[in-house]
């Protein structure tokens, strides 16, 4: 078994964790995201960790490109890493509600601006107790790009 890794992403709809996948994981990283299964899929949750689950057999590295809001939504992918012994980073893409209203406004396609707001409410920033190895808050640099802090245990 080699061991990999699994990257898991939180954020707010519209928070730029897509653009940042491209930007920093495109080259090295399967990309996971419900956004890529087919709108009428069933179970998008067990197949994302059938999805995840294959790069992990080969020690292929992976980013989880959801929202994945409270510590319950990552748990079951935390304990699947585990398993592999592969290393769990977390990245929180800042939250702003109004920020990702204004986002999500300009872009195609848009989520219903109530996915938003319920989301923000679930929202719980990742924390090592959760069995994070590595947790980065991530903003969103003025004039595009990213600037990422990696936090001190
Ligand atoms: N660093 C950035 N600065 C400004 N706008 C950005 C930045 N990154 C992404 N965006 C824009 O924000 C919108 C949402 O980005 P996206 O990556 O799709 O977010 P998410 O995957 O979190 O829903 C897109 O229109 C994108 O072009
Ligand atoms: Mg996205």
């Amino acid at each position: 078994m080699v061991a990999g890794q699994l990257v898991i992403f939180v954020g707010l709809q519209a928070a730029g964790k897509s653009s940042f996948f491209r930007e920093r994981f495109a080259s090295t990283h399967a990309h996971v995201s419900k956004d890529l299964m087919p709108r009428a899929a069933r179970d998008k949750e067990s197949r994302q960790l059938a999805q995840i689950e294959q790069a992990l057999l080969i020690g292929q590295p992976v980013v989880v490109d959801n929202t994945n809001p409270r510590a319950a939504d990552r748990a079951p992918l935390i304990e699947l890493a585990r398993r592999y012994e592969a290393r769990v980073v977390g990245y929180f893409f800042e939250p702003g509600i109004q920020d990702s209203l204004r986002r999500n406004a300009a872009r195609e396609p848009q989520v219903p601006k109530v996915a938003i707001f319920t989301t923000a409410k679930k929202l719980q920033p990742p924390s090592f107790e959760e069995g994070f190895d590595e947790i980065h808050d991530v903003r969103l640099a003025e004039g595009g790009g990213f600037s990422v802090a990696q936090r001190a245990r």
